[in-house]
């Protein structure tokens, strides 16, 4: 960690410098897990956007190679947009990604590797169809592009979904093709909603309703249900719902959208993600962007933008009604010098210090016990906007039960902190659950963003105690609530608060005790994230 580049990570994915935006393609192939995503290979800012490629073995450490897809024909002329990988039969792997043509509208291009005994899959060779789909029939050629992983149904055919808006729609354009060459639209989309705007990346893919294990893109049986996420406002939202092959229908639990029904994978920063099935290890794994909460000019002066989460593990829950998300256990190899405590009274107006690890760059795991249940305040009706009452009930506004949970990133004196903490509520005979992470006090400077997070997360804690894990590293905070019912993730640039000086200390606003029944806390290893010396530079 240089001095001047204080926001620098050490264990999430970033490239040495530049812009990055969304993850493309990730897959496992032949013993190597790919990492392709939208870069800028000429500055901080969003624009030239290329492939570029990073290889690894255990999704913690990468070795960043030669892009992989740039400007060379008249189909990507202008652009290589987002897109994803397919593992055809055979092993084969195939590129569908979104090409800017000399006209400047998005069509859909494929590309496959030229020597596919090469594990690193270093060259990709783009097809001589190319643009193999086309904004015609009503499709507007500004807003059409981020081809998903294509699937197979038992009728050998090839599905597709590319994110579109027509008519004010969002909407996901389904193609068929027999050969991953020629494809038809189907007339009726794979999903619609009026109630939103354009889809950006899409995603769709089966989880299992009976096992933890993740399922393949193609398959689907009774124990399967469907996701469907798309990015919009800011933010990456899914449904569930069955799919059936047969006529390619998707009926729906829930819609986009739908009153009290908000379902994120994310409720903080995270957006244009993409999941993919690591056959290696039987699961499915999400990817999404971290943008950041400064000023362009601050990204020009630090030389780079943009973050990958670190992947996380993505399954349905017990309760069927919403995803489950958990990093990957392989980061947990990076936990060195662990601070461990239980049963620790955590009293009303308290904080107590979480000492001996690097608060810059670590990763927590704490559970609480609330003792005093009843004290919960009452929740008034109207309260069902939960980023809304967060921003209302910051980390400083006092509270019966809770606030109470960590201050990452703070200084000794806590000018500056992240707060990431829990309010509980009580509604007639059920406990409603609020989780937060508040930024107002995260950075002693001014002009970034600072806007409060939350979610309600589903669980009753009558029955189980309050989780959470924080994974804390220089300008990013990636929190799961609740087992990973709730994920919030936020940018934060504390000025004070870096490298030796940042602190970690538990805390209870609320006016009632609560009980840390478990706290374990790790310093976190730098990932090794490297350059090869030749990278060729795009045409
Ligand atoms: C999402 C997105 C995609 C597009 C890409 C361009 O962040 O806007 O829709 O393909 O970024 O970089």
């Amino acid at each position: 960690q240089e001095t001047d580049q204080p926001y620098r990570t050490g264990y999430h994915f970033q490239p040495p410098k530049n812009w990055m935006n969304d993850p493309n393609g990730p897959m496992y192939y032949k013993g190597v897990y790919h990492l392709f995503y939208q870069y800028n290979p000429y500055g901080a800012v969003w624009g030239n956007i290329i492939w570029a490629h990073s290889v690894s073995y255990d999704l913690v450490n990468w070795v960043h190679i030669d892009h992989a897809i740039y400007p060379t024909q008249p189909s990507d002329i202008n652009g290589c947009w987002s897109g994803s990988t397919t593992i055809l039969p055979g092993e084969k792997p195939a590129i569908l990604y979104t090409g800017i043509d000399t006209k400047n509208h998005q069509v859909q291009n494929l590309a496959v590797p030229k020597n596919q005994s090469d594990p690193l899959l270093r060259e990709w060779i783009k097809s001589p169809y190319n643009p193999l789909m086309t904004p015609i029939d009503g499709i507007d050629p500004d807003l059409y592009r981020d081809p998903t992983t294509a699937w197979q149904g038992p009728d050998k055919i090839w599905r597709v979904i590319v994110g579109s808006q027509i008519d004010g729609h969002g909407r996901a354009i389904l193609y068929r093709s027999k050969d991953f060459v020629s494809w038809t639209r189907i007339d009726s989309p794979l999903h619609s909603s009026g109630k939103t705007e354009m889809w950006e990346c899409p995603d769709f893919f089966p989880v299992s309703t009976r096992s933890s294990n993740g399922v393949d893109t193609s398959s689907q049986d009774k124990y399967t249900k469907h996701v469907l996420k798309a990015s919009f406002n800011h933010h990456d939202y899914y449904i569930l719902g069955s799919y059936k092959p047969a006529n390619d229908n998707f009926s729906v639990e829930t819609n986009f959208m739908d009153s009290g029904m908000d379902l994120r994978y994310d409720y903080g920063k995270f957006y244009a993600s993409k999941t993919f099935f690591d056959r290696a290890m039987n699961r499915r794994i999400l990817w999404g962007w971290i943008n950041e909460s400064d000023s362009e000019s601050d990204d020009i002066k630090k030389g780079w933008s943009g973050l990958q989460s670190i992947p996380r593990t993505i399954l349905l829950s017990n309760t069927g009604k919403q995803l489950v998300q958990w990093p990957i256990k392989e980061i947990e190899k990076l936990r060195f010098k662990n601070l461990s405590f239980h049963d620790k009274k955590l009293k009303s107006g308290s904080v107590l210090e979480v000492p001996g690890i690097t608060a810059s760059q670590a990763d927590v795991e704490v559970s609480f016990e609330l003792p005093n249940l009843e004290d919960a305040e009452i929740l008034d009706p109207s309260w069902t906007d939960p980023q809304l009452l967060c921003s209302q009930k910051k980390a400083s506004v006092r509270g019966k039960l809770g606030p109470f949970g960590l201050l990452a990133f703070a200084t000794k004196n806590l000018t500056e902190q992240t707060a990431i903490y829990f309010r509980i509520f009580r509604s007639n005979h059920n406990y409603i659950v609020l989780m937060c992470s508040d930024q107002s006090r995260s950075s002693v400077r001014e002009e970034l963003d600072k806007t409060t997070y939350g979610a309600f997360i589903d669980m009753d804690p009558r029955h189980e105690n309050i989780t959470l894990r924080s994974l804390i590293d220089h300008s990013i905070v990636e929190s799961f609530g609740g087992e990973g019912r709730a994920c919030i993730t936020a940018r934060v640039y504390p000025k004070l608060a870096i490298h030796e000086q940042a602190y970690l200390f538990a805390f209870n606003n609320g006016t009632s005790n609560v009980k840390i029944s478990r706290l374990n806390a790790w310093s976190m290893k730098n990932a090794q994230i490297v350059s090869t010396k030749n990278r060729r530079k795009p045409q």
